[in-house]
Parts: structure tokens; sequence; C-alpha cells
């Protein structure tokens, strides 16, 4: 029904993934394979096809109307497929996700505060904690069987009176990990001690693979709900990062209202057209798609560690329990990151996200991109058995 083999060419349409890959990365091959930024390869759910189509052809793209049916669309979809209740005056829409973690330190932490983030941790964190001249506190996450788990007992001996916000990714990127109820439960605990804003980041909830199962910070951590803001989007889920829509739930009357007067503030309370068209219609008429997609992903991901690890004898893929970005460690190769690196940018011509990107933690990995279709896949992963060929004869 939705043919995710099918190869689109992204080159020379404004693509991030494909048309920053030769600026940012310095593979200046004409094959070069962008494996990097989080967005996929493949078309869309058709409903959002049919709505942008639908909305061109009209061809009046005035001023958005806000009549609650957007909101309406997300209270719909958390509460089908993630049991959320949510109230939709606790919803208010901002220029995707990140934009919204800025808006949120303006709202409640000033210049010089410290924000919690769990490397290795999504990029973006760092930057705009650091660009809000914020400080980022760095609460190193801890690998135990084959996932993440955060010392939160080592992360209270570092708290000081300038910590104020903790950026909370969930699930999380990169690792995958989809965290347990009782993990949520302690960090809320933790916040609840130290007087902190928890923003948990649920950007990729929907991303789950069979076996696992997200829990809202929300759902799991009622108790907190007063000081918690969950960040939301359609946009990772359906394929649709460039129409940069996204969601700041908050049920605490007076913390929305300061989040909503930086909106008004920054004169971002009118909303971009196609963006709220197009996310609506994906949580509209997405769902058979999405739930196509996802073992589409898993059979990628099965694929790509099976075949990244006997390609490089002891490079190891962290169970990825959520998300389409395998995180592998290099540590155990024999191989130095240089080394690493250039084998997969000089000689497989792929451009895979650098480890250190991720903040401390991160300097042995690779964070690899495997949302495209599988002719692309298989190439990929031919040229990194090859670029590996003469280490693997030398072990
Ligand atoms: C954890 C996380 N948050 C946010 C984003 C980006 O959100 P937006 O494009 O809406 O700013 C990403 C994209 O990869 C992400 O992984």
């Amino acid at each position: 029904m939705f043919d995710f083999d099918r190869v689109i060419e992204r080159r020379g349409t404004h693509a991030s993934k494909w048309d920053m890959m030769a600026q940012l990365s310095g593979i200046d091959a004409p094959d070069a394979i962008p494996m990097w930024v989080a967005d996929m390869d493949f078309a869309a759910p058709p409903g959002v096809t049919e709505a942008l189509a639908a909305e061109t052809k009209r061809a009046t793209h005035g001023y958005y109307a806000n009549t609650g049916s957007w909101t309406g669309a997300l209270v719909e979809w958390m509460a089908r497929r993630h049991g959320l209740k949510l109230d939709p005056n606790w919803v208010s829409p901002t220029p995707g996700i990140v934009s919204g973690l800025g808006l949120v330190l303006q709202a409640v932490s000033a210049p010089g505060d410290e924000v919690v983030v769990f490397p290795p941790a999504y990029h973006a964190f760092r930057r705009i904690i650091l660009a809000n001249e914020r400080r980022i506190l760095d609460a190193q996450l801890v690998e135990a069987n084959g996932r993440y788990v955060m010392d939160l007992d080592a992360l209270e001996k570092r708290l000081t009176a300038r910590t104020k916000v903790v950026f909370f990714c969930a699930p999380h990127n990169p690792g995958g990990t989809v965290w347990r109820s009782e993990e949520i439960r302690a960090l809320a605990a933790c916040c609840a001690r130290h007087d902190l804003i928890l923003v948990s980041d649920e950007i990729h909830c929907d991303l789950i693979f069979a076996g696992a199962r997200h829990t809202p910070t929300l759902t799991a951590a009622p108790e907190i709900a007063d000081r918690l803001i969950t960040c939301v989007a359609a946009t990772k889920t359906f394929n649709l990062a460039g129409a940069h829509v996204g969601a700041c739930i908050a049920t605490n009357r007076a913390l929305k209202q300061r989040l909503d007067q930086r909106i008004a503030a920054c004169g971002l309370a009118s909303y971009n057209r196609f963006g709220m068209i197009a996310t609506e219609a994906a949580w509209r008429t997405g769902e058979a798609w999405l739930d196509a997609l996802l073992p589409y992903l898993a059979a990628n991901r099965d694929l790509f560690h099976a075949r990244i690890e006997a390609a490089a004898p002891g490079a190891r893929a962290m169970q990825l329990d959520a998300t389409y970005l395998a995180w592998v460690n290099f540590s155990d190769t024999g191989l130095s990151p240089k080394d690493v690196a250039s084998r997969v940018k000089d000689r497989a011509r792929i451009f895979a996200s650098p480890g250190p990107q991720f903040g401390p933690g991160g300097d042995t990995w690779l964070r690899f991109n495997f949302a495209t279709p599988r002719p692309i896949l298989m190439e990929a992963l031919a040229r990194l058995d090859e670029a590996f060929q003469d280490a693997r004869a030398k072990r």
C-alpha cells in the first residue's frame, strides 16, 4: 500500500540532508549518501499530499485561522496512540520543537542559569542553551545492559542554586532509549526536590519499535505536572520536518501563560499555514502509513546493525527501541576515531553524524540515519563493508 522502497531524487530540492552535505561534511562525491540529519527519504502519508495539493489548487494562502481543529487533531492522536488525555487549553503551538525549547528557556530561566542535559544528547539542545546564554550542566548517561540509564545520584550532587531547567529527551536521541516509567518517575522526583522545570521532548514518541512502549512523562509522573512542559510534533513521525510546527504542553496555567507571553513577544502566535495544514492532515489520516512504516524501519535497523557489526569487527550498535538513528560505538575496533571517520566519510562516501556533536561520551561513536529506501541502504552497507575490509583482514 505504501512504497517505502521507492527512491525519490532529493538532490537539488532544498533537502538539507542531501543539498548541504558537501558543504557540511566536505564529501563532494556525486554519489555521496547522507545518513546524518534526522529526516526520512520517504514520501509523506498520502493524506498530507492531498491536503497540500488541495491548498495549492485553491491557491489562496492567506493568514491561518486557528479554529482549534489542529489542537483537536493533536489531542485525538495522543489519546489514541499513547493513551494520554490532554486538555486543548494546555497546548501552545510553536514553530518547531527547538524554537519551543528556546522560548521555554526564556520563560523560566535567566542568562547564566544552568540547564541539565543528559549526554550524549541531541546536539540542538546544547546549541539552544548556549544561544540563550544559559549554561549546560551535563549529566552523563551510563550504559547498562546495552541501553542508557540516568545516574541521578551523580546529577543531584552537582546541582546548584543556578540550575533551573532539565532537558529530557524521551525517547532518547541518540541511543533510541525508551525510558521506563520508574526511570521517569525518579527524574521527576529529583526535579521536584530541587525545584526544577522538566522539559520532556517527546518528538520521537511515535517511532517506537515492536516490543517497546513509550510512556509520556505526564502519564508516568502526573504528580509533577505543575513543573512539566512536554514538547511534541507530527513532523518527525510523518517526515514533515520542513513544515516546522510543534507544540508545548503545560498543565500549569501560570507556567503556560509565561510561555505564551514569550511566544507573543516574538510575534509567533500567528502560524505557518502550510505547516499547520500538513501536520493536522498527518495526525488525522497518517496512522496506516505509520503502522506500515515502523516494521520497514525495524527491518532497516536489524539489517544495519548486523551488517555494520560484521563490517567493522568490534563495532557495537546500541539497542534501538525507538527512532531511526543507529548509534554505533567503534571503540573496540582497534581503530582511532579519526580513522573510523575517514573510512566512513572518504572511502564509503557516507555522511554520518559525528559522535562528539552529541557532547561528552560521544567520542568513539557515529550516528547513522537508516530511514531511507532499501536500495540506498544496501548501497551504503556495501560501501561500509568495503571501507573496513583491510581492517577486518588485519584482525
Ligand atoms: C530530540 C529532538 N528534538 C527536536 C528535534 C527537532 O525539532 P524541530 O525541527 O521541530 O525543531 C529533533 C530532530 O532531530 C530531535 O531529535
